[in-house]
């Protein structure tokens, strides 16, 4: 199979308000796609609709929502339904994360992050599973990160949702290939948005710098370049890679690192 066009193809992105989304949304429109967009923030969603019309893209739906609703999911695939027939490219961006010791962390905390990360974006799939089978060489993107590969201390909530959501992707991509619905995982390092002012919960720093993060463009860049290669999973930064081969060829090497942080 050759590269998969994004010509006028149909797609849904959440989290599309700030960061890598709204980055990957600016870079999808001027292949004249018709795009659904969901967040919490009316303004910043209005003015990407906005600019999203000026790039090119054919027609914008913006959803105003929370993604952890399952109202807000049913009635966005249920627009689209109404006003595409179908769905060709289905991103599942938005992301919230939360530093501190497990211990003294609260419950909410998990339920929040697992809820946002991956039971949202799991039952949006759920929903969207007939729109994508109607759509023409349909994609399903999964924004997980490297911390998908990786545990490290004083992330465990943000850890655990991206391993869930790493293991469910690898679970369903047969199931959908049955269908004609491809699969791509895109596991990120250090981006430089407004996530880590966004962090629900700010107790104990993580025990190291953070290091220097890659522009979301340069990430948005890479995610639209594995979706016209077909790639089943990209690694956005050089030090995400490192960390995956370190985990895959000398996972007790991190193992002693890690132990000096805890
Ligand atoms: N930045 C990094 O270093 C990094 C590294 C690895 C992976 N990632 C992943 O990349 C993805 C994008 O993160 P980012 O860096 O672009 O962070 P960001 O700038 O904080 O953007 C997160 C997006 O998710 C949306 N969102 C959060 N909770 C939501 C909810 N309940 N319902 C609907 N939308 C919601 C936010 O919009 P509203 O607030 O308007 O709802 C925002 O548009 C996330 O999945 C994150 O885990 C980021």
């Amino acid at each position: 199979m050759g590269r998969r066009s994004l010509n006028d193809r149909r797609v849904l992105l959440t989290g599309a308000s700030g960061g890598i989304g709204r980055e990957l949304a600016l870079q999808l429109a001027p292949f004249g796609t018709r795009i659904a967009v969901v967040a919490r923030r009316e303004t910043q969603l209005l003015e990407l609709a906005d600019e999203l019309k000026g790039r090119g893209a054919s027609a914008v739906l913006t959803v105003v929502g929370d993604v952890t609703e399952d109202a807000v999911r049913t009635d966005t695939l249920q627009r689209i339904r109404d006003q595409w027939g179908a769905l060709d490219l289905l991103i599942n961006n938005a992301g919230i994360s939360a530093h501190g010791r497990f211990e003294n962390s609260a419950a909410e905390v998990l339920r929040k992050i697992m809820e946002v990360n991956f039971f949202a974006a799991a039952e949006l799939v759920r929903g969207a599973i007939p729109l994508l089978r109607d759509g023409e060489d349909s994609l399903l993107v999964n924004v997980g990160s490297i911390l998908g590969h990786r545990g490290v201390p004083y992330n465990s909530e943000y850890c655990s949702s991206k391993f869930a959501l790493r293991g469910w992707s690898e679970s369903i991509r047969p199931e959908l290939a049955r269908d004609g619905i491809a699969l791509m995982i895109v596991s990120p390092g250090t981006t430089d948005t407004e996530f880590f002012e966004h962090l629900i919960a700010k107790g104990e720093q993580m025990p190291w710098n953070q290091p220097r993060g890659l522009p979301p463009e340069d990430v948005a860049a890479q995610i639209v370049r594995g979706i016209q290669h077909r790639r089943f999973e990209i690694y956005p930064n050089w030090r995400g890679r490192l960390l995956v081969l370190l985990t895959r060829i000398a996972p007790w090497l991190l193992d002693r690192v890690m132990n000096r942080y805890g």
